[in-house]
């Protein structure tokens, strides 16, 4: 129980990464916003919590308008009067030529990956400062954000600029008791990556053997350094960018 009467918001949690640190925080004793597009989806969660124990509240949320942002901090306040833990989860990936890539796709890269990450960084801050506090956010970024893969240039920037904004915010509200730290996973079998695997749109071998640990991660994978970061025991990390990938961006052999 090392979340044990915390208070989280996880957006994106309707699925893959954010569904199970959200489930996982419940578990370690948080009262957990889930906030997505899906309410259908999040409910489902929001129950299964429930009936383990736990308490959990779905909201609808589009990380693109700072509004709706700023209504599930108010909503989770209402419900739990507080904010102790922020995950910016929610995300999108898109795969395309540069020389292609569209204004309105790289657009809506951006205002999902770099933009919402900062709108949710940003309200919830308002309100860590305002309770007086503090409270600690985890961004969810890549190692797309630290190392290059061809086709991605909106998502390499916006997780590359999400990655930035994780330091920057640290030093700037460190002195408010506000904590930011990322995690940049690698590859992680989502059931998105598992429905692209079994299309053979992915390279998985040639992923598993660039990957000094031979495999690629699972969502569980993730969950041991999730609870850290959201808990006191992470008290004097702040402005990390934690890689959670096998190896994969240590690796610079043939
Ligand atoms: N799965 C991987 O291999 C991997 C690797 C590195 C980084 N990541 C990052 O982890 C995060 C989660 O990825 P995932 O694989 O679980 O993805 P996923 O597609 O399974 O889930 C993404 C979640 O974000 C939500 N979302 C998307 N756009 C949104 C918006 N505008 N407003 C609110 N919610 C929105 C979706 O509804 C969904 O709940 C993303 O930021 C992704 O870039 C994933």
């Amino acid at each position: 129980m090392k979340l044990r009467d915390k208070v989280a918001i996880v957006t994106g949690a309707s699925k893959g990464i954010g569904k199970g640190i959200a489930i996982r925080y419940a578990e370690e004793g948080a009262a957990v916003t889930l906030a997505s597009r899906s309410m259908e989806l999040l409910t489902a969660i929001a129950r299964q919590i429930e009936d383990a124990g736990g308490r959990a509240l779905a909201l609808p949320l589009d990380v693109r308008q700072p509004e709706s942002v700023e209504a599930v901090v108010r909503k989770t306040v209402e419900a739990y009067g507080r904010l102790d833990i922020m995950v910016n989860n929610a995300g999108i990936s898109m795969a395309h030529p540069s020389e292609d890539l569209q204004p309105d796709d790289w657009q809506r890269a951006l205002d999902t990956d770099l933009s919402g990450v900062f709108y949710g960084c940003r309200s919830a801050a308002k309100q860590m400062i305002a309770q007086g506090t503090g409270g600690c956010i985890v961004n969810i970024t890549s190692v797309y954000g630290l190392v290059a893969a061809p086709m991605r240039a909106a998502y390499c920037a916006s997780k590359a600029g999400a990655n930035m904004l994780t330091k920057l915010l640290a030093c700037e509200w460190a002195s408010k008791k506000i904590r930011v730290n990322a995690i940049a996973p690698g590859y992680i079998r989502t059931e998105l990556v598992q429905g692209v695997i079994d299309k053979g749109m992915l390279p998985v071998g040639a992923i598993e053997k660039r990957t000094p640990q031979g495999r690629i991660g699972e969502v569980s994978d993730l969950m041991g350094v999730a609870v850290l970061l959201g808990s006191d025991e992470s008290e004097f990390m702040t402005g990390a960018i934690v890689t959670v990938d096998g190896g994969w961006t240590a690796y610079g052999y043939l």
